[in-house]
This record gives C-alpha cells, structure tokens and sequence, in this order.
C-alpha cells in the first residue's frame, strides 16, 4: 500500500510508520511526505529516508485549506499514486476536493478517545476535565472537525502530577503503536 504523510509537526508518528515498515511488520511504502509548514520536522524526517517531500503552504487561512492550495494537495497524492491518505498530525482541515479524490482512503491520529475533547491540545482538555483516562484515536476523515467513523482507539490513564507535557508523551506512545497497526490492517484488506 502506498502511503501519503501529510503533517505539520516533528513527525515522530511518521517515524513509528518507518520503523514499522523497517521492522517487516507493515507491508507498505511512504511515498511522499507534504507539510503545509516550511521546515516542520516531519521534512528532515521524511528527507533523511529518502521519500520526495512537498512544502503546500496556504497564505490565506490559518486552519484550513484554500480551493487552490487543496487541488494542489490532490494533484501531488494523485501524481505520487496514494492509495491511503494519512494524517500525522496535519493542523488543516481538509474538504470535499481531498475526500472526493480519496474516498475512505484518507485517515487521521487524533489524541483523544473521540468523541471526547475534539480539536485542539485535547490531552490538555482531558487534564482540565479531570477524566481518569484519555487516549488516542484512529479515525476516517470526514468533512467535520475529529467526527469520521473510528476505526481503532487506544487506552491511556491520568497518573497523579500528570502535566499537559507528561499526559501528552504518554498519549503519543499510544499513537506509535496504534497507527501502524491501524495501517497494518488496511492494507491486508487492501490487497
Ligand atoms: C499527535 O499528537 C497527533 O495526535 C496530533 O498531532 C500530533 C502529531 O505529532 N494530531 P507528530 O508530528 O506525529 O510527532
């Protein structure tokens, strides 16, 4: 299965889906990483495995995705012959030219068990509410905000002194191994 990166962060779920398919334990291939940040770490990531990178910077909004940056976007996974769009931590939402191009191949990691604490730092939205536990979840994309149909969701409890930085590390080991297994199993049903 051919995999398309899109993120805006450090990468570090880029780097589980590498060592992932390193290890021999995901049959797939990533085979272009897009930021819509110059510089994001998930570049260098990507660069340093050799997989061609994309940098889709969207002058006019600051969450979402103008009619030309998005058909850009879809031309580039298209051009690279994507079977399965992933979001890795991607801060924009993506709409109908994305969806309709991709449909039910593109999938999102959201640090939450959803529908609980939709959008933004939802570990720290978990630590407000005081929850005894949060998590993480895989998820398809739709055109809301963190609303697709799940597909996998992993377990994380609060400990005593958790900080947001402490709750949010943890979170994120959840992710490096719910993703690539999520991955695992679409791409078994892939083929
Ligand atoms: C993850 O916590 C993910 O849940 C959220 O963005 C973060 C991405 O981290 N959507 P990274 O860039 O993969 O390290």
């Amino acid at each position: 299965m051919r995999l398309g990166i899109l993120g805006s962060g450090k990468g570090s779920n880029l780097g589980a889906i590498l060592r992932a398919i390193q290890a021999g334990e995901l049959d797939a291939t990533v085979v272009v990483a897009i930021s819509d940040v110059p510089g994001a770490g998930i570049l260098d990531l990507a660069s340093d495995a050799g997989i061609p990178t994309h940098t889709l910077v969207e002058p006019r909004y600051k969450s979402r995705l103008s009619a030309e940056v998005e058909a850009e976007l879809v031309s580039v996974l298209q051009a690279a012959e994507v079977d399965l769009v992933v979001l890795a931590g991607y801060m924009r939402v993506v709409k109908a030219p994305l969806l309709e191009a991709f449909p039910r191949r593109v999938i999102n990691i959201h640090p939450s068990l959803l529908p609980d604490f939709r959008g933004r730092e939802a570990w720290r939205q978990a630590l407000e509410a005081g929850v005894e536990k949060t998590g993480c979840t895989v998820h398809y994309v739709d055109a809301g905000v963190d609303t697709g149909e799940i597909l996998a969701q992993a377990e994380v409890p609060l400990i005593p002194g958790d900080t947001p930085e402490s709750l949010h590390a943890r979170i994120q080991a959840a992710e490096h191994h719910l993703y690539p297994s999520v991955i695992r199993q679409l791409a078994k049903e892939n083929r």
